[in-house]
């Protein structure tokens, strides 16, 4: 039984992600990021999470050759970096955008993310027309969500941004 592209694709945007930009820093200190919502957490034990970035990505490649990575999971107040940051014809994203190296890895934490995860990449997986990225995670952190005047995370459902509302 064959799947039609533009089925999978509506169905598969019926399930909500999260919006993170992971990035690297390039051997010449140039910093690399791309949109991602395919972040998931692995295993506790090693610590361990994943991405999938397309295989013929040419962020993912750049940032496959450093070895290592951040995952900035954007805040509900970030959604001109989801956009910025997913399109291949800004050449560079990061112009103008504030960021801090991550501890261990000296990978771009951006500014106004509400968590980051600094890891080494730990195996890629062939998955069809996506590669699945293991990172072992090295050290992480999340704001304060009682002194952060917006700590609520971006979220994507259906090809549009919005908010969490938690149920009362
Ligand atoms: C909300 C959102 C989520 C995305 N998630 C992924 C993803 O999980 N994997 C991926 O390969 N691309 C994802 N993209 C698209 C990439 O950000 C985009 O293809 C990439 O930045 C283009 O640059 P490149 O082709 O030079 O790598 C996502 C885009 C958006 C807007």
């Amino acid at each position: 039984m064959t799947i039609d592209p533009a089925t999978f694709r509506q169905v598969l945007g019926h399930f909500p992600t999260s919006v993170t930009v992971v990035a690297a820093t390039a051997a010449d200190g140039t910093p690399i990021g791309f949109t991602i919502g395919s972040f998931t957490s692995v295993s506790l034990d090693p610590p361990l999470v994943g991405f999938l970035p397309q295989v013929n990505s040419d962020r993912w490649a750049a940032i496959n050759a450093t070895g290592s990575f951040v995952v900035n999971e954007l805040g509900a107040h970030q959604s001109e970096l989801c956009w910025r940051f997913a399109k291949s014809s800004v050449l560079d994203p990061f112009d103008g955008v504030a960021w801090r190296p991550s501890p261990i890895t000296g990978s771009p934490i951006i500014e106004g993310a509400i968590a980051w995860i600094d890891c080494a990449i730990e195996g890629v997986i062939d998955a069809g027309d996506h590669h699945f990225v293991l990172g072992r995670v090295l050290e992480l952190e999340h704001v304060d969500p009682e002194t952060e005047p917006d700590p609520n995370p971006l979220l994507f459902y259906r090809g549009q941004l919005g908010r969490f509302q938690p149920h009362v």
